[in-house]
């Protein structure tokens, strides 16, 4: 066995060196078998606690006995839906299995060993590990009170600068970096560098905070904005994401692609999800009924935390984050300990319905009032 990975680690691509696999947290199934412990509340994911659109429920199950076809590999139909909606054409879209599909595309497609790619850090994990497993250098810059520090990420450029990512609102601290600011920033950038600005979180994002990123993809700017079915939508087990940017820019990543990453069901089921309003309405008001309830409770308990624009909110407990979710964890609620991103009393909660946001509070009570 010893030998066999010794064997492997030799014929490894060498920039695999390093990369450990991503940790996508326990499934709740899992947790439940754990003993004496019953009807988890899971909060660590950033799901959408109100469930998937109805509406998409209602397409997937209408085209359950097509799945013995190969899905549409150009994403006909769900391209004009998202068109339609975004006033872009289809030739703007790039469909994923997930949008972490599209930042390991893109990464693949433009970085190499003699690359630099500029991440904030704290940052979204996805967008270091697709940039590592190129060869290209890893250039952190700090966050700045939480927030992206876009003048030292534009100082940081060289002529070796190929990408930098941009998550906004940013995973894990939920903030934003405002319209204004990414003007400028991209008035900085070289236009021959690529900026990838990762929307997951998007429709949760107050008006006033929403850049137009859609006009720099319009102009032929090159930027890459991505947005996913995950979050507001509920659709994340479908893996179903997309990216927007100028035709060329897709063309490329279309060239690098499997022909058929999106599943029949995703799309069917995303083209609903895109029109279902009051899904979209209700999820919204949801998440911003629980931020105000969380604020509170963290307010009423003395912990600070980070304001957010999506639907999880970092807080700092003031202790070891990793032994207070595993106490959680014991009680039932599934939080992110925010150590691996080297915020050691941080945790990262998804803002759920009223009673789990209830469990949740309860249950950090008792562990910190316990330990
Ligand atoms: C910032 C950010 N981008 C992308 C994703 C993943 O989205 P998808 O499910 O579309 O791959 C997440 C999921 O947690 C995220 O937090």
């Amino acid at each position: 066995m010893r030998a066999l990975v010794e064997m492997i680690d030799k014929l490894a691509s060498p920039y695999l060196k390093g990369l450990i696999p991503y940790n996508p947290g326990r499934p709740v199934e899992e947790v439940e078998r754990e003993p004496g412990v019953r009807g988890v509340v899971k909060l660590a994911s950033n799901e959408n606690p109100l469930g998937p659109s109805p509406l998409a429920v209602k397409a997937i199950q209408a085209a359950l006995l097509g799945i013995n076809r190969y899905p549409d590999g150009g994403g006909f139909s769900l391209k004009w839906a998202l068109a339609e909606q975004l006033d872009l054409e289809p030739e703007h879209f790039i469909l994923g299995n997930g949008s972490c599909e599209i930042i390991d595309l893109s990464a693949r497609c433009f970085l190499g060993p003699q690359d630099e790619g500029i991440i904030a850090d704290p940052a979204f994990m996805v967008y270091r590990r697709a940039t590592k497993a190129t060869g290209a250098r890893l250039v952190l810059v700090p966050l700045k009170e939480h927030r992206h520090d876009l003048a030292e990420m534009a100082r940081r450029i060289t002529n070796r600068t190929k990408m930098i990512f941009i998550g906004n609102p940013n995973n894990p601290t939920g903030t934003c970096v405002e319209p204004r600011e990414i003007d400028a920033f991209l008035d900085w950038v070289p236009e021959e560098v690529i900026v990838l600005f990762d929307e997951a979180y998007y429709e949760y994002m107050p008006e006033e905070l929403k850049p137009d990123l859609l006009g720099y993809v319009r102009r032929g700017r090159l930027v890459l904005v991505l947005r996913t079915f995950s979050k507001i939508h509920g659709l994340a087990s479908l893996r179903v994401g997309y990216g927007m940017a100028p035709p060329p820019l897709v063309q490329l990543l279309d060239r690098a692609r499997q022909p058929f990453n999106v599943n029949g069901l995703a799309q069917v089921a995303a083209v609903a999800a895109l029109g279902d309003s009051d899904h979209l309405a209700a999820s919204r008001l949801l998440n911003e009924a629980g931020k105000i309830q969380l604020y509170q409770q963290f307010q009423d308990l003395g912990l600070s935390f980070v304001p957010t624009a999506a639907n999880f909110i970092l807080v700092d407990v003031g202790k070891d984050a990793n032994e207070v979710a595993e106490a959680l964890m014991k009680k039932g609620v599934m939080i992110h300990p925010m150590a691996r991103y080297g915020l050691r009393t941080h945790l990262r909660v998804t803002i759920g319905t009223r009673e789990e946001n209830d469990r949740f509070i309860q249950a950090l009570l008792d562990t910190l009032g316990g330990s």
